[in-house]
């Protein structure tokens, strides 16, 4: 139906911005793509060093998440909510603007929990927290995040936002997979590591 199309359309626009580039450019940093993983998200920003870059885009990625599935609830309802924040999700990985390299999601994934299910946000934070803090890999300790909120979500109860942030988790779970592999290996970068050139 419309709503649907419109609110898919209007959360993919929004999580298609790509803050983790245009912050790093802004801050006269280069290309965030360069170094580190390559990615444009908190994390990679992390490697250059500038903290509170990192933390601005971390908010910047969660809060085009958030913006449009409170809009699109307010405007056409839950259901359409839910497909909004997909859509803001689906746009994060696969921005038109970078040709569809868009980023792995987590940021993106916590704004929408933070509109879809608030509470569940301790759920995300709690395990992210305290797997960084023993592991320091922000890889694992979000792979473990994507498993626990959606398990918390189904044995709460909440079916239709269980189901949406299953799908969301499969798909982040599946671009770590560059993560998983260095995980593997025992070559993945710590928090807090810096970030080399990449050419
Ligand atoms: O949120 C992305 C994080 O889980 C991994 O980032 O740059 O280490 O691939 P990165």
């Amino acid at each position: 139906d419309p709503y649907t199309t419109v609110a898919l359309i209007v959360g993919y626009l929004s999580g298609s911005i790509p803050f983790g580039l245009i912050l790093t450019r802004l801050a006269g940093l280069g290309d965030v793509r360069k170094i580190g993983s390559g990615n444009i998200g908190a994390t990679n920003v992390l490697r250059t060093g500038n903290k509170k870059l990192a933390a601005g885009v971390l908010l910047c990625d969660a809060l085009k998440g958030t913006v449009p599935v409170l809009a699109i609830y307010w405007l056409f309802g839950l259901e359409a909510s839910l497909v909004a924040g997909f859509g803001a999700f689906l746009g994060h990985l696969f921005p038109v603007w970078l040709k569809f390299k868009g980023g792995k999601g987590v940021a993106t994934y916590l704004g929408v929990l933070l509109a879809a299910a608030p509470l569940f946000v301790l759920v995300f934070a709690a395990v992210w927290l305290g797997m960084a803090r023993i592991f320091r890999y922000s890889s694992l300790a979000a792979l473990t995040a994507a498993v626990a909120v959606p398990a918390a979500l189904w044995i709460a109860g909440l079916n239709e936002v269980a189901a949406l942030f299953t799908a969301m988790s499969v798909i982040t779970i599946l671009k770590h997979h560059a993560n998983i592999q260095r995980l593997l290996s025992g070559t993945e970068s710590r928090i807090g590591d810096k970030g080399k050139a990449r050419d």
